[in-house]
């Protein structure tokens, strides 16, 4: 077999000839005509001429091989107590007349639908139905308030909604039909019609005309067939905080998407047909997408959907419990879920009380799985813990320890190496423009030398002027990732930071210049300023820092309360903001930067040096004991 290095090596000498080798796991109704279509750089093609249908990749071609009545599906929802499995056979056939359903409300090969859903099976069906004919689809995070979704109605301009009646957060009903009535209400781009899952727990009001029944249409809908469309037609357009409150729409095409996942699920997840494999996130991140959903079902496995937390539902032993009896073989999760659990059971009890023989590794990702929690998962659950780096817009790992490939020693705090496919590389951050690469170790921004492999995004939906601003210009011939770290003399990845306004907050995506746009709109608030700190359970969360206008005089807690409302209305509960404070004045350069490096360091009850650009040194030392006086700079920290 051939091993890491001789693997990565390849994919970057010949990878024309190294991606159409594992294009071969794919059926095509028309082969490709070129590989890699580069004429036109920096917009890079995979696969150009080829046509297939990812749904048919996913579900259909199992069946027709025979293997009909594995299954595809187990749904395991600890909040309504039920458990569901879904063979391929059913899996397609719900497909098939989910598309229908579409179909019949006109929806046609590249309109949008937009898919608004708690974590029930018919969320996969949904996204699946769309792959089916062509159309488009654009799932939304439930916790996600009204003004996001509309955000990305406006831009996605759907043609149909689908959503449900509720999700439920551990014991808590939450009503999604309001939130989507607000949002298309607020929304310029008006669908032409919404299709609900009622759930037993929540009964939804239909709006006559626009809204329909999702099982009344189900039950009545003609089953559709595959439309296979072309491999660099668009699968999807996932949103992702972008510095502003604006969200950046990645586009994923049909081809290169399938030919990277099916390999990614075997080579660096080491995962085989007909195993299961189970990533507990939600189909609104990338993580769902392409690991809940897309990989594992291309690769024919069986997938586990699960709607429940890692603690309190019921207990932290949810994990385990789903393993042994799914029989789990490779699991995928983000660490600050493995933090949850350590908190509730630190030596590991409701592990021991589970037959896990069969579970053969744990996959971490989403924000830096920090050294303390991966000894602690090594330690509990003896099988190899790694720690996996990727983004929203690459679709796929980036830097991994590839367990199909070769199993390379884990150094806690690195990702390992660079996956097959990407060219990393470290530059200087303070040289953009130009191209200057830093030795081994040194800290600079990670960049990905040009062309992305397949399954990366093409570019960002109907607009590539801001992909080629935002990811392409800093470094010319690269794709700046936003991470800043090293790369070691063994080759190994260190991700430290980011080097915008990007937080991770519980492994979810977050702009502080989103959440500043909101606060600066209160009434009162004159300036702003938003930083991460640092957090034991959820790796950073926002808090906010408020200088109100001259002459208020209504009480800073009340107006710090409603900050938080407003983030939380605007924004929605997943920015975990729940903390402003009102201060005097932000420390600021002579050139009028806010510090907010200096601030978030204060807050960490870091050692910081006084930055030798400060306008006026009294505002910090105001900072510093508002602070202080709040309860930072001295906490629990990762
Ligand atoms: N619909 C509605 N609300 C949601 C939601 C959804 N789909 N998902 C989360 N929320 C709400 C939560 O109820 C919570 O609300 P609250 O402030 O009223 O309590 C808020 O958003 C923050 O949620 P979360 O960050 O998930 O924190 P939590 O306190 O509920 O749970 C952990 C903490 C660590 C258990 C949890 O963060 C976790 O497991 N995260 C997994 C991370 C993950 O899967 N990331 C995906 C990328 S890999
Ligand atoms: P998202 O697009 O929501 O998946 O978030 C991607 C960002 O999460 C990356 O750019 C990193 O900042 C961070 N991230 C994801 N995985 C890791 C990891 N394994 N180590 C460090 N940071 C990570």
């Amino acid at each position: 077999m051939t091993g890491y290095a001789e693997t990565y090596r390849r994919s970057l000498e010949r990878p024309e000839e190294f991606w159409a080798e594992a294009a071969e796991a794919i059926d095509w109704e028309r082969r490709w005509d070129r590989v890699l279509d580069d004429g036109r750089p920096p917009f890079f093609r995979w696969f150009a001429g080829g046509r297939l249908n990812t749904c048919w990749n996913a579900v259909d071609r199992h069946v027709a091989a025979g293997r009909g009545e594995r299954v595809a599906l187990i749904w395991d929802s600890p909040v309504t107590g039920q458990i569901g499995h879904f063979t391929y056979l059913e899996l397609r056939d719900e497909v098939a007349r989910l598309a229908g359903v579409l179909a019949s409300l006109g929806v046609a090969k590249g309109d949008r639908v937009l898919i608004y859903m708690p974590m029930v099976p018919e969320a996969a069906f949904a996204m699946l139905a769309c792959a089916r004919i062509g159309a488009i689809h654009s799932v939304v995070f439930g916790g996600f308030a009204a003004h996001e979704l509309a955000t990305r109605i406006d831009d996605a301009k759907p043609r149909v909604i689908l959503s449900a009646s509720c999700g439920i957060e551990v014991n808590r009903i939450i009503p999604y039909k309001p939130l989507l009535d607000a949002a298309i209400a607020e929304a310029r781009a008006k669908p032409e019609h919404c299709v609900i899952l009622q759930r037993p727990m929540c009964h939804a009001e239909l709006v006559p005309g626009r809204d329909h029944d999702w099982r009344e249409l189900a039950a009545a809908a003609r089953q559709a067939e595959c439309v296979p469309v072309l491999a660099t037609d668009p699968l999807y357009i996932l949103y992702t905080s972008g510095t502003t409150g604006i969200p950046k729409g990645v586009v994923r095409d049909n081809g290169g998407h399938a030919v990277a996942l099916h390999w990614s699920l075997r080579n660096i997840y080491g995962v085989q047909p007909d195993e299961v494999f189970w990533t507990a996130s939600d189909v609104g991140w990338v993580v769902g997408h392409s690991y809940i959903v897309y990989a594992p079902l291309l690769l024919g496995c069986t997938t586990v959907m699960y709607e429940g937390k890692p603690v309190g539902t019921p207990d932290a032993g949810a994990f385990w419990r789903v393993i042994e009896q799914h029989r789990v073989r490779v699991f995928f999760t983000a660490p600050t879920a493995f933090r949850a659990i350590k908190r509730e059971d630190p030596d590991g009890q409701l592990i021991r009380s589970r037959n896990l023989d069969q579970f053969r590794a744990l996959f971490l990702a989403g924000e830096r799985a920090d050294p303390p929690t991966v000894a602690w998962a090594e330690e509990q659950l003896r099988v190899p813990v790694i720690d996996h780096w990727w983004q929203t817009e690459t679709g796929w790992p980036i830097g991994a320890n590839c367990l199909g490939i070769e199993r390379l020693p884990v150094k806690r705090g690195s990702c390992t190496r660079a996956v097959p496919g990407w060219d990393i590389r470290v530059l200087d951050a303070e040289a953009e423009g130009t191209v200057r690469e830093l030795p081994a170790g040194e800290i600079g921004a990670l960049a990905v030398k040009l062309p992305l492999p397949p399954g990366a995004l093409p570019t960002l939906w109907h607009d590539d002027d801001t992909f080629v601003r935002s990811y392409l210009t800093t470094f010319p011939g690269f794709y700046q990732t936003g991470d800043a770290g090293s790369i070691d003399a063994d080759r190994y990845i260190h991700v430290m930071t980011r080097t915008d306004d990007i937080i991770n907050v519980a492994a979810h995506r977050l702009s502080t210049g989103e959440i500043e746009e909101v606060l600066a709109a209160h009434p009162d608030v004159a300036e702003c300023a938003v930083i991460g700190v640092a957090d034991a359970l959820k790796g950073q969360v926002p808090l906010g820092l408020l200088v109100l206008k001259a002459g208020i005089k209504r009480s800073a807690d009340d107006i710090e309360r409603e900050a938080v409302q407003l983030v939380r209305d605007r924004i929605g509960p997943v920015a975990s903001f729940k903390t402003a404070l009102v201060v005097a004045g932000l420390p600021k350069t002579r050139s009028g930067k806010i510090l907010r490096g200096t601030m978030r360091r204060i807050a960490d009850g870091e050692l910081y040096p006084m930055p030798a650009t400060i306008d006026d040194p009294a505002v910090l030392g105001e900072i510093n004991a508002a602070l202080a006086n709040a309860g930072y700079g001295k906490r629990d920290r990762v």
